[in-house]
């Protein structure tokens, strides 16, 4: 928020208080739930100052411009990608120091998933990459207990039919010298795959509709970013032009 005098679109210092997003304050609006001064807000696009009480669902929110952060996770296979987990199991927040505040997982990655998890506190950036709209793509390596066959290749770049619905045409490398020597990998069969879209288990349920097992499922890539070096269960800030780039996606100016 600005100074006393300053004016602002209700939605704009609620995002900025980190409270929600600009389109979630528009429906909390519609909804009846935001009061300014004890009055509930009917219009959308209304002008606030500093001064000005504003609650919702009758609490009283703090309006100052909250700092952001945007960390890199290396989630090893076992940990959770939610906050807590009622059954003691170990969370992706547990990886992180207490100094960095509360951020949440931008979606998730299966439990037996390992991989790059982007967290923040930035609502509104997750509500875009999160959005299906912006199609933001995802590449993971995966490990199969048998090798691809070439017409399953091609239904999985074509587009896989599942329950709820034919999948999105994906990118797809399935040659062992992608992944280095074969003797490294001994006999494994790794596959590549990039997608845009984010259904829950998708390339799990891609590989078992073919009768392929998973052995182990990695996320390399999420939007412009790649884990690269990170190591299993370390984290790191992203860079100001980090996300600077991951701001770009729902602007019309995707850079990857
Ligand atoms: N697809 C899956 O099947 N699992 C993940 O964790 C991510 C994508």
């Amino acid at each position: 928020m600005k100074t006393n005098s300053e004016a602002s679109r209700l939605q704009k210092v609620l995002a900025g208080a980190g409270v929600a997003s600009r389109r979630q304050v528009e429906k909390m609006v519609a909804q009846g739930r935001i009061k300014i001064n004890g009055q509930v807000v009917i219009e959308q696009g209304r002008l606030i100052t500093s001064e000005d009480r504003v609650e919702i669902d009758g609490k009283k929110i703090n309006l100052a411009n909250k700092t952001y952060s945007y960390i890199m996770l290396h989630k090893p296979r076992r940990v959770l990608s939610t906050v807590k987990d009622d059954h003691g199991r170990k969370c992706v927040r547990d990886l992180l120091p207490k100094e960095i505040g509360r951020v949440y997982p931008v979606g998730r990655l299966d439990y037996e998933t390992s991989g790059l998890l982007l967290m923040t506190n930035d609502g509104e950036l997750t509500l875009k990459l999160t959005h299906p709209r912006y199609s933001v793509p995802k590449t993971y390596r995966v490990c199969l207990d048998k090798e691809l066959k070439r017409a399953d290749l091609q239904i999985l770049r074509r587009g896989v039919p599942l329950e709820d619905g034919v999948t999105r045409p994906a990118k797809v490398v399935a040659d062992p010298k992608f992944f280095g020597s074969e003797n490294e990998k001994g006999s494994e069969h790794w596959v590549e795959l990039t997608l845009s879209e984010g259904r829950n288990r998708q390339v799990r349920r891609m590989f078992e509709h073919f009768g392929y097992e998973v052995l182990a499922l990695e996320r390399t890539a999420y939007a412009s970013l790649s884990l690269q070096n990170l190591a299993s269960g370390s984290y790191r800030n992203l860079t100001a032009q980090e996300i600077a780039s991951l701001r770009q996606w729902g602007t019309g100016e995707i850079t990857q």
